[in-house]
């Protein structure tokens, strides 16, 4: 695996592939990798001859009490994990490569999409992750990028952008990677005591109970009410428990329409955890 820092480096390498009409696959990450991040690499390399990933902390996505400074940075276990998972090329700037001319200049906004549920509990959120993650398309150029379903509504923000700056790139989504409990692998998972990583469990046990309830015919309102009653029982300050529109994250109304999904955020000590389900089984595949 080459390791590149500068845009320059970066674009020379990918140039050279493309010369040799090699097709580019592409997974940004914010770096302290987990088997959840590596199996977004195996599903470029489905897609690609060669697969670039990037680790950047972004600042702009964080906000101003977020964890942005102790945000977990393993940049040598990330490399060893990157080589064993057949990264190619890792990107790997400085702030002042991808803003170079600082934080507060050219933003990305994609409107109703980042709006509710992380949009509404984490103002500017999203603008930060399609500003980085437009910058990173045009430096990278890739042919195929991949998301996890993890963090749907980035997805669902990530397709609006490539729609509507016409991107040409090929946005595909990979499954939840789970430990097994059933809590979805994240890097804020290490915040976790023993016993705060056992209770976590209910999270995506709540996702499955409202989708069983969606299947059977249940009113949205009731199962939203009893998922928040279930994660408050065990402990934890839900933000948001909601079922959703898979398409656009809008609300479902009575007469409804489409598959649906469940999502949750909630905190856990001084942890935020965020999760959700497709409770179509349709949905659960790739888009
Ligand atoms: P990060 O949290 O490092 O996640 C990088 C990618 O890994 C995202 O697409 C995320 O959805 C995916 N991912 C994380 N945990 C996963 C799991 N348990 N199963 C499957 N996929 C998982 O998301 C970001 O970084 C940033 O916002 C970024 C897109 C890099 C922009 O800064």
């Amino acid at each position: 695996m080459d390791r590149v820092v500068s845009a320059s480096d970066l674009r020379a390498r990918v140039s050279a592939w493309r010369r040799d009409g090699l097709r580019v696959g592409f997974v940004p990450t914010m770096g302290n990798l987990h088997a959840g991040h590596y199996s977004l690499l195996a599903r470029a390399r489905e897609h690609a001859d060669r697969v670039v990933a990037s680790i950047f902390v972004n600042p702009t996505q964080f906000g101003p009490n977020e964890d942005f400074n102790r945000y977990p940075r393993t940049p040598d276990a990330d490399r060893e994990g990157l080589v064993a998972h057949r990264c190619d090329l890792l990107f790997e700037p400085a702030v002042e490569e991808i803003y170079p001319s600082g934080v507060a200049s050219t933003r990305v906004e994609v409107p109703e999409v980042s709006e509710p549920l992380e949009g509404a509990m984490r103002p500017g959120h999203f603008a930060g992750v399609a500003t980085v993650v437009t910058k990173l398309f045009n430096l990278v150029q890739p042919d195929v990028a991949v998301f996890g379903r993890k963090d749907y509504q980035q997805l669902l923000v990530i397709r609006r952008l490539v729609t509507d700056l016409r991107l040409p790139i090929d946005i595909r989504a990979a499954p939840i990677v789970r430990e097994a409990n059933g809590l979805a692998m994240s890097s804020r998972n290490q915040y976790l005591s023993a016993d705060e990583r056992a209770r976590a469990g209910v999270i995506h046990a709540t996702l499955e109970t409202m989708c069983a309830a969606v299947r059977s015919g249940q009113a949205v309102r009731s199962i939203e009410e009893s998922a928040h009653a279930a994660l408050t029982a065990a402990g934890l300050v839900p933000d948001y428990a909601s079922l959703r529109r898979a398409e656009d994250l809008s609300e479902p109304g009575d007469a409804c329409c489409g598959p649906l999904v469940a999502l949750i955020a909630a905190r856990l000590g001084k942890t935020r955890l965020i999760d959700n389900l497709a409770c179509d089984a349709a949905a659960g595949s790739e888009m």
